[in-house]
C-alpha cells in the first residue's frame, strides 16, 4: 500500500540487510531501519517497531537470515531461533514462521544454508501477501452485501491496528476495506485508538489517509454507544491467535467490542491467515498472554510543537497499573471467520472445512 503516494511493503531484504519500517515513530516520522544483526530483528519485535502477528513472524524469518549471515553455526541459529519466539509469546505467526525456517533448515549444509534460508523467508512474505489478498476478496463479498442492502455508506469499526502495517502488505482487517474501496463501495471507518500503544490512531487512521478512505478516530470505549445509535455496520478486526474451536486472541479491548456487537446485532467478523491458527491449544486459558510494561500506561508520547517526539508522565508516580496486551473473545460471538480459503463459522468444524 501507499505511503505519500508511493507503494512500500513492512520488510524487505537489501544488500545482506532486513529492511523495515520504524512503527514505533508513525505517524510523525517515516523512517526506514537496517536490521543488520538478529539481535537487530529481536529488539525489533520486543520493541514494537515491527507489530502485528503476521509481520513479527516476517521478520522473525528474516532474522534467522541474519543469524546464519553473522554466523554460520548450528548452535548459534538454534539460540537464536529460541530467543526470537521468546521475544513476544502470543502471536502464534512467531512461532509458526520459526519452526517453518528450522525444518526447512534442518540437515541442510553450511554452503548452502544462507540461499536456502533467504529463499524461505521470502516464501514467507509472499505468502502473507497473497493470503491477505484473498482476505481481502473474500471479506469484499460481506462488505458488498451491506452496501447492497444499505445504499448508503457503510460503517465499519475495527480495533487496533490488523492494516498492511501489521502484515507484509494489505492487511487481514483492512483488506476487505482496501477491496471495497478500490470497486468504489461508499465507506467510513470507525478506528479504535487502541489504548495503551495507540495503535488505532497512530497506524490505522494513518494508513486509511494515505489510501484516500474516509474514517474517524474514536476513544475505545466509545463503540458500545456508536453500536446502540445503529452507527456501525459490522466490525472487522484481526487476530494474534485463534484456536481451532473459532476462539480469538486479539488485542485488547476486542473482548468487550464483540459483546457490545452481539448486544446490538452487529456482525463481528475477524480477518486471519492460516498462519494465525492454534491447532494445538484448546483451552483459551492456556494462551500466554503478553503483559507489557506498564510505563506504556503510565506514559504517553507524542510530537510538541516544534514537531520534536516527546514522552510525558500522566498518571500519579505512587499508582500501579497492569498492562495486559490482549484478550480472549469466544467464538460464540463470532459472526464468521474471513481467511484467505473463504468465510467460515468461527468453529473447529468451520476450520477444518477449510483447512484440512
Ligand atoms: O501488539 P500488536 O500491535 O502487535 O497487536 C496487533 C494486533 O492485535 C492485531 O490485531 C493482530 O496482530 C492482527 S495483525 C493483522
Amino acid at each position: 500500500m501507499k505511503i505519500d503516494g508511493k507503494s512500500y511493503k513492512t520488510i524487505w531484504f537489501e544488500n545482506n540487510l532486513v529492511k523495515i519500517i520504524d512503527q514505533t515513530k508513525l505517524p510523525h516520522q517515516f523512517i526506514i531501519k537496517d536490521l543488520k544483526i538478529v539481535k537487530d530483528a529481536i529488539n525489533a519485535i520486543k520493541t514494537m517497531e515491527v507489530r502485528g502477528a503476521p509481520l513479527i513472524g516476517a521478520t522473525a524469518a528474516y532474522g534467522l537470515v541474519l543469524s546464519i549471515i553473522e554466523k554460520n553455526d548450528l548452535s548459534f541459529l538454534k539460540k537464536s531461533s529460541e530467543e526470537l519466539i521468546a521475544s513476544r509469546p502470543t502471536a502464534i505467526n512467531l512461532k509458526w514462521a520459526v519452526d517453518r525456517m528450522m525444518k526447512k533448515l534442518s540437515g541442510v549444509n553450511n554452503k548452502d544454508i544462507l540461499k536456502i534460508a533467504l529463499g524461505e523467508a521470502k516464501a514467507i512474505t509472499e505468502e502473507d501477501e497473497k493470503f491477505c489478498k484473498n482476505i481481502g476478496l473474500n471479506g469484499l463479498k460481506i462488505i458488498e452485501d451491506v452496501a447492497n442492502k444499505k445504499k448508503d455508506t457503510v460503517n465499519i469499526l475495527t480495533h487496533c491496528n490488523a492494516g498492511w502495517l501489521a502484515t507484509i502488505d494489505w492487511g487481514t482487517a483492512t483488506s476487505p476495506i482496501y477491496h471495497a474501496h478500490q470497486k468504489g463501495i461508499k465507506l467510513h471507518v470507525w478506528v479504535d485508538e487502541t489504548r495503551p500503544r495507540n495503535q488505532g490512531a497512530n497506524l490505522t487512521s494513518y494508513e486509511l489517509n494515505e489510501e484516500g478512505i474516509s474514517n474517524t478516530i474514536i476513544t475505545d470505549n466509545a463503540g458500545g454507544i456508536l453500536m446502540q445509535r445503529g452507527e456501525v455496520d459490522m466490525c472487522i478486526v484481526g487476530t494474534d491467535r485463534t484456536l481451532s474451536n473459532g476462539d480469538v486472541c486479539n488485542k485488547i479491548g476486542t473482548y468487550l467490542k464483540a459483546l457490545s456487537a452481539k448486544d446490538n446485532n452487529v456482525p463481528f467478523y475477524v480477518a486471519l491467515p492460516s498462519s494465525t491458527i492454534d491447532w494445538d491449544i484448546k483451552d483459551h486459558k492456556k494462551i500466554p498472554i503478553e503483559e507489557r510494561n506498564s510505563e506504556e500506561l503510565s506514559h504517553v508520547e507524542g510530537v510538541d510543537e516544534n514537531k520534536e517526539i516527546k514522552k510525558v508522565r500522566i498518571y500519579p508516580q505512587k499508582s500501579k497499573s497492569l498492562n495486559l496486551a490482549f484478550d480472549v473473545t469466544p467464538a460464540k460471538l463470532i459472526t464468521g471467520l474471513i481467511t484467505e480459503k473463504g468465510v467460515c463459522e468461527a468453529s473447529e468444524k468451520g476450520l477444518r472445512g477449510l483447512f484440512k
